[in-house]
């Protein structure tokens, strides 16, 4: 093995991974604790492989993005009791020859919200049935809300709800948001703004309500805008991605992040990366 005699190693992976923020995030965290760090982005073709390359490398620690999160649990020595019941790893530490596995998205999708409003005993609504969305009700139940879901696919969204004890709804019967303290849009709709269809009427939003919604780029979406005009509190999807970041340095440096100064600066990376595109 070849060690790494400086600095500690680690990478965000991906297809495509060109647009990630990861490195921007925890090269500001990295700086903020003065560890000696490298963090940087690798796209990825042939997981198996690539990542034999990079333990041999000396890695310590990965982030897991798009499309590998499921195949990074099949493939990780140990998984922890979250990933696999989400069913998907976003985070890979280094274990004797292998990767052990976790999943950071749950917290960061409840920390993210925790901020604004506590979830137990709360009425949430969570739009969408994909990854992030899998993650998203965890974290929810986890924390004791009712979770209500909406999806456009009706088995797809079944199945989840199913999977893990909430009601389902189609997304086309979702006519009021009245009933909900807390809404996440986690369906793709706001990635391309200029062409989606509104997931839901301006009238669906009342005041009082937590909204989030998980796309980032841009950092205001339709969603968010129409659910401010409402009266809404809004919480940025890039605070999920944040806490999903903090809860990753804490499994790979075994402490905790304090607040103040990793996180700010974290969040001052992540929202100048964004007005800058
Ligand atoms: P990810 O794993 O990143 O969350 P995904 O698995 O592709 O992404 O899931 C995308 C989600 O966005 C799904 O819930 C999808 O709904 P379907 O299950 O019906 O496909 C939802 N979605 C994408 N485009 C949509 C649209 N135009 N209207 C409503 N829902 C949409």
């Amino acid at each position: 093995m070849i060690t790494p005699e400086h600095h500690k190693l680690f990478a965000v992976i991906g297809n495509p991974v060109r647009h990630s923020l990861s490195p921007v995030m925890m090269g500001a965290a990295f700086a903020a604790m003065r560890i000696p760090a490298l963090y940087t982005a690798f796209g990825m073709n042939n997981l198996v492989e690539d990542l034999a390359v990079l333990h041999k490398a000396g890695f310590s620690g990965l982030s897991v993005t798009i499309p590998f999160k499921e195949e990074a649990r099949r493939l990780a020595v140990e998984i922890d009791d979250t990933a696999e019941q989400i069913g998907a790893v976003n985070t890979l530490r280094r274990a004797g020859s292998g990767w052990e596995g976790c999943n950071t998205d749950w917290v960061g999708a409840l920390r993210a919200l925790s901020r604004i409003v506590d979830p137990g005993g709360k009425r949430a609504l969570v739009l969408g049935a994909g990854g992030a969305a899998r993650a998203v009700v965890f974290g929810l139940r986890k924390a004791g809300a009712g979770v209500v879901l909406a999806n456009r696919t009706v088995a797809r969204g079944q199945a989840l709800a199913d999977r893990f004890g909430c009601q389902f709804l189609p997304l086309g019967e979702l006519e009021s948001g009245a009933d909900f303290d807390i809404v996440v849009q986690c369906t793709s709709v706001g990635l391309d703004a200029k062409t989606s269809a509104p997931l839901v009427s301006d009238s669906f939003f009342r005041r009082g309500m937590t909204v989030m919604d998980i796309v980032y780029r841009p950092s205001r979406t339709p969603f968010t805008l129409a659910a401010e005009r409402a009266g809404c509190t809004i919480v940025s999807g890039l605070e999920m991605l944040l806490y999903q970041g903090v809860a990753q340095l804490e499994w790979w440096l075994g402490l905790p992040v304090a607040e103040i100064p990793a996180v700010a600066a974290m969040r001052v990376a992540l929202t100048k990366a964004v007005e800058n595109e």
